[in-house]
């Protein structure tokens, strides 16, 4: 049906410790018994990162982490650079989350350079963007997801490089989420950006991802709809019984 290989994501956010390590031994041990249609990437704390690589070798789940500062290496007490993020075992970056943004004020400009230093680093950008609960009642989505995907998207940019996740604030950790024709109409219009931006054909393979309250029991709505090339899962992701739920709506739907 769909030409894309979909992507389901974790992001572990501020959460785990050495101990939740055992959370991706049983994910593994679930993958291997009933194996899923699906790119799969988990995104735990820096660091875990290495632990995580460890646990990880050889199986079909890709590692991802979380921002990274624009620079290669400097004088940024507690940052942590793309390169030190791959040297790690990252092959993926989310950069430019709603949390990011709102914490710690990051602009579009920002983002943009994180998401060039990911390329710099050689690795994939998974690049967040999203709209407000009051941008939503406002009638701005799609000006505001226009923006953000305009600003946040570098020149390094192709479809083997990002990853777009949209998640709309409101949506995140809440138990709130969109319709399905809110999200295909928001997918569709990322979709078209895309298309302009890096042309046809480029703008046609990027993944767009849906994010904010995936659950196992709401995930086929979602990973169903036109345009939508998988899933960025927060609070869901931390438990492998959960995650796993919501990777195996591509066993059952698309088996
Ligand atoms: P959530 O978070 O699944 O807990 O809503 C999604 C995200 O922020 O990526």
């Amino acid at each position: 049906m769909k030409g894309i290989r979909p992507l389901v994501a974790g992001n572990w956010k501020m959460n785990g410790l050495g101990a939740s390590l055992g959370e991706l031994s049983s994910l593994l041990e679930r993958l291997n018994r009933d194996p899923v249609a699906t790119d799969i990437m988990v995104c735990p704390p820096a660091t875990l990162l290495s632990l995580a690589r460890e646990v990880l070798m050889g199986s079909a789940v890709a590692l991802g982490a979380q921002d990274c500062h624009p620079l290669p290496s400097g004088a940024h007490t507690g940052d942590l650079s793309a390169e030190m993020l791959a040297d790690a075992g990252a092959e993926a970056i989310i950069v430019g989350h709603s949390e990011r943004r709102a914490d710690h004020g990051e602009t579009d400009a920002l983002v943009n350079a994180k998401a060039a230093a990911a390329h710099r680093a050689g690795l994939t950008a998974i690049i967040c963007i999203g709209e407000t609960e009051a941008e939503r009642r406002g009638g701005a989505t799609l000006d505001v997801v226009g923006r953000q995907l305009a600003g946040s998207v570098p020149p390094s940019a192709a479809a083997a490089n990002i990853v777009i996740a949209y998640e709309p604030v409101w949506a995140i950790g809440t138990g709130l989420t969109p319709s399905a024709d809110d999200v295909g109409q928001v997918h569709g219009f990322i979709r078209a950006g895309l298309k302009q931006r890096l042309g046809e054909a480029e703008g046609s393979d990027v993944r767009i991802l849906y994010g904010g309250s995936v659950k196992p029991a709401n995930a086929s709505e979602f990973l169903s709809v036109a345009e939508v090339n998988g899933a960025l899962v927060g609070g869901a992701s931390l438990k492998a019984s959960d995650f796993y739920g919501i990777l195996s709506t591509y066993a059952e739907t698309n088996a």
